[in-house]
């Protein structure tokens, strides 16, 4: 038995590959590093689709331009109740009230729907009504505004370009082998989306890079640095933005994103990428010295968390806009996994008690 199915094999994929000891991602034969210059959402996307639907279109702009419209008319289902949820509660549950299906429209849909949805929760919960999506942006530009109300500059978009294209698709990551596991039994892209969201909001995968900014503000200036993560470690916790389990080197994703940020610049906090390049620093010597058999590096969450901060993503909707980006992958591996695999149904070695022969 492998503990977390720990190098155990559950599937071939043509989508994307992790090599944790080069510290390397390829996404369909592409090098993160490659993707991360310059690719849009809709190119990665139409990357990793190419092949699993019919008359897939060269563009998938305006495709996505539509199907953000129609996931819109859903928003009005967004009552007080689920306001008083976190983010990424409300957003799970409006895009479970999309109907199920397996064709390219319901991909588009749910490709639409993290984005759409996540900026109304976040504006109804600051009090602000909803903004209805702009045909004429791609996918990036039209999120930042309908969160903030204004076309943001191109900087940016550009910088939420990267982070999206960089989390689209990462192996068979917890979330993606929860989408895969529901897309083998045939439930539909509906159901298995709603899968790998479920997945990807804890802490140990998607949910870490709202605690980054917790760290950081905790730790406040880079002398506190030290004390404070020695005390976090003391008490047991775990640091959130390192580790792996698969990359025993840096995650590559960790620098695409802090290139990003370097290249947009950290807005409203001025130094705060210094800051956080100090706290990794510190971070990095004394995890060495806290488990020198365990190398533990950054991940993608340390960068993920200032770029998003930069952005002006309320911390509590982080993980949605991870989702904003691995829905992508989601979808083409769950139709990888209609199209070429089984039913995933793995075995369990019984250790409960046994019942004793009947009188
Ligand atoms: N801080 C302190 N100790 C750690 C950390 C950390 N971030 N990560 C692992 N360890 C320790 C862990 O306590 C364990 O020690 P011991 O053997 O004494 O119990 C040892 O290292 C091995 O940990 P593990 O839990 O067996 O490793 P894993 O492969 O199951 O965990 C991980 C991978 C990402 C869940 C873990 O490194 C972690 O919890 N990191 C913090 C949360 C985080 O940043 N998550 C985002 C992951 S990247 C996004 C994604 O791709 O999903």
């Amino acid at each position: 038995m492998s503990d977390g199915l720990e190098n155990v094999v559950a599937a071939e994929t043509v989508l994307s590959d992790v090599d944790g000891k080069a510290g390397r991602l390829i996404i369909r034969g592409r090098s993160l590093d490659d993707l991360a210059q310059g690719t849009t959402f809709e190119q990665v996307t139409r990357l990793l689709w190419d092949g699993f639907f019919d008359a897939l279109p060269a563009d998938l702009t305006p495709a996505l331009a539509q199907a953000r419209a129609e996931v819109f008319a859903e928003v009005s289902a967004l009552d007080t109740g689920l306001l008083d949820r976190s983010p990424i509660e409300a957003m799970r549950a409006l895009t479970a009230r999309l109907a199920d299906g397996d064709d390219l429209q319901v991909a588009l849909r749910l490709t639409a729907a993290p984005a759409v949805f996540t900026a109304a929760v976040v504006r109804a919960q600051a009090g602000l009504a909803p903004i209805a999506p702009e045909p004429g942006l791609r996918h990036a530009a039209d999120i930042l505004r309908m969160l903030r109300g204004q076309a943001a500059p191109e900087n940016e978009v550009q910088a939420l370009d990267t982070y999206l294209v960089t989390v689209s698709d990462h192996g068979l990551n917890a979330s993606t082998f929860a989408a895969r596991v529901v897309a083998s039994t045939h439930a539909g892209l509906t159901s298995a989306i709603l899968a790998g969201i479920c997945a990807l909001k804890g802490p140990l995968h998607g949910g870490a890079p709202g605690p980054v900014i917790e760290m950081l503000d905790g730790i406040g200036k880079p002398e506190n640095a030290q004390d404070w993560i020695e005390d976090a470690l003391a008490r047991g916790d775990r640091l959130m933005g390192f580790g792996h389990r698969v990359y025993r080197v840096r995650d590559p994703r960790a620098d695409a994103l802090k290139g990003a940020v370097r290249r947009m610049g950290t807005g409203s906090l001025p130094g705060r990428l210094d800051f956080a390049e100090a706290v990794e620093t510190a971070a990095l010597s004394i995890l060495k010295t806290h488990k020198p058999n365990r190398p533990l590096d950054t991940n993608v969450e340390f960068y993920t968390a200032l770029l998003l901060e930069s952005l002006a993503f309320p911390p509590s909707a982080f993980t949605c806009v991870f989702a904003m980006g691995r829905v992508a992958g989601w979808v083409a591996h769950a139709r990888e996994q209609v199209a070429g695999g089984r039913l995933i149904r793995p075995a369990s070695i019984y250790v409960g008690p046994i019942p004793r022969a009947a009188a």
